[in-house]
């Protein structure tokens, strides 16, 4: 299939081709327009070489955007602005290689170690996305068509430490997350995600509504805005700040935290003028972990397991061989109250 960059580049394309139209949902929610709806911001130096107040401090608050939002911003992180912005022009030049280069990693199986596309899925989307994506598997085995490796070993380092403190902040001991999901050996998968210039941007979308599958997705974009956050009813903007990540809750924090800290549902539109990259990094348990929420956040009475147990692996499967649909991945393992 045509990647959405060649479509978009075709000379004179003035209107979007029937296939990626979408009839909107009439009972869509609003964008909402309050200035005061922004996702909360995590000081990362505060958590690392803060004094302990600080550091106890900047652990209660990442614990109330996990619960209250479910998405944060992430400054003063220390992964250098240089490496986001080499990695986001190595992803670039992907990109421009020409279709027939392209063909090589366009990876027929979900669990391929690297795989470009376009849209989602395409031969089970029922509306394609004005999207291309390129998909690598970078730990436990490092793999690169090109070879930036120390955007991901940074940028592990720093989901690492979050993990670290939103285990602490649902008062498990700072290396429960690690130890239980097996992160040394832990999936960490480098999305790539490019949004042409549309001429109908109203009409297409670049993502649908989703949940990401791991416990943590750290966002790098460049410059230009496009993602929207779920949140109270509304779809928040998520503007850009320079060199800062964008990190939100996935399905297996849901999970591991017996629904306390839940994934968020997110989308990105497209526009007319410029392209966007997004660079999303999911950081999820090793493949053969089976995930189900802590035993020690559960109680048999007052706070049941809402979730049944799953591999990994086969969750990462489930979700992506299908069509991408808000939460409902998630419904497959979610126990129904009693
Ligand atoms: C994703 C995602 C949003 C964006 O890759 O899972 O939600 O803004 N991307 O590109
Ligand atoms: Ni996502």
């Amino acid at each position: 299939m045509i990647s959405i960059k060649a479509l978009a580049e075709s000379p004179g394309l003035t209107s979007i081709p029937p296939a990626y139209a979408f009839t909107h949902n009439p009972n869509d929610q609003p964008v909402s327009d309050d200035p005061e709806d922004s996702i909360p911001i995590v000081d990362f130096s505060l958590l690392t070489s803060g004094t302990p107040d600080q550091r106890s401090r900047t652990i209660h608050h990442l614990g109330k955007a996990c619960q209250d939002w479910g998405f944060f911003m992430v400054i003063n992180h220390g992964v250098p602005e240089s490496l986001t912005k080499a990695m986001t022009e190595a992803c670039g030049e992907f990109f421009n290689l020409t279709e027939e280069e392209k063909r090589e990693f366009g990876g027929k199986h979900v669990l391929d170690s690297i795989r470009c596309g376009t849209s989602f899925n395409a031969s089970v989307d029922e509306v394609l996305f004005w999207r291309d994506f390129l998909k690598v598997f970078v730990h436990p085995q490092f793999h690169s068509p090109t070879k930036p490796a120390a955007f991901s070993k940074r940028t592990r380092e720093l989901a690492r430490e979050l993990l670290k403190g939103i285990s602490t902040s649902l008062g498990l001991g700072e290396c429960y997350i690690e130890k239980a999901l097996n992160l040394e050996s832990g999936l960490q998968i480098v999305a790539a995600n490019l949004y042409p210039p549309c001429p109908e941007p109203e009409l297409a979308m670049g993502m649908p509504p989703h949940s990401d599958h791991g416990l943590l997705t750290l966002l790098v974009q460049n410059g230009i805005s496009g993602l929207q956050v779920q949140h109270q009813s509304k779809w928040v903007n998520v503007n850009s700040i320079p060199n800062a990540f964008v990190v939100n809750v996935g399905d297996h924090m849901e999970i591991m935290s017996n629904g306390k800290y839940r994934s968020v549902v997110h989308r990105a539109f497209v526009n007319e003028k410029a392209t966007r990259i997004s660079i999303a990094t999911v950081y999820g348990p090793s493949l053969d972990t089976v995930v189900g929420p802590a035993p020690e956040l559960v109680h048999r009475e007052t706070n049941p397991p809402a979730y049944t147990e799953m591999k990994y692996k086969e969750y990462l499967q489930l979700q992506q061989s299908n069509q991408l649909d808000g939460k409902s991945c998630l419904d497959h393992v979610r126990i129904s109250p009693a």
